[in-house]
């Protein structure tokens, strides 16, 4: 069994290719989804999250506590104007994976280089 593996180099090695190469588009279209969520809450939370005045910046903020926050304009335990519908919209995953795509972002905005 592992000596016809042997034998043959050339195909285990495509295979691995093939399934390394799936593996890694599958995990960029996962992390686009999830930036596209996230976009939609730049409309009023500001651009990657960061808030522009007025409003709660997401970037940075821990994610087991906006998931909390999150859960909770869903269930009507905090009062809101808005969250309380636009949080109904995202099942529990997704909104764990937009928590964590916010939380990993430094909460200062990082400054545009000038040349
Ligand atoms: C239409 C405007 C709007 C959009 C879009 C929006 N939010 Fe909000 N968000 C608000 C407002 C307004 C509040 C203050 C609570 C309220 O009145 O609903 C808020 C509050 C929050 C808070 C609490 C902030 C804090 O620090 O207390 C979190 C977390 C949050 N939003 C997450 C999100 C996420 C995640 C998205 C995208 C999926 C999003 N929001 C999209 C308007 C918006």
């Amino acid at each position: 069994m592992m000596q016809s593996f042997i034998r043959k180099p050339s195909v285990l090695m495509a295979s691995l290719f093939v399934g390394l190469l799936g593996a890694t588009s599958l995990a960029s279209a996962q992390s686009l989804q999830i930036k596209q969520w996230a976009a939609s809450c730049a409309a009023c939370h500001g651009t990657d999250g960061y808030s522009e005045g007025g409003m709660a910046s997401l970037a940075g903020q821990n994610k087991d506590a906006m998931i909390k926050k999150m859960n909770d304009y869903k269930t009507g335990k905090i009062p809101a104007t808005i969250m309380h519908q636009l949080s109904k919209g995202y099942t529990d995953e997704q909104i764990a994976q937009i928590s964590a795509y916010f939380a990993a972002l430094p909460a200062q905005k990082p400054v545009a280089k000038t040349k």
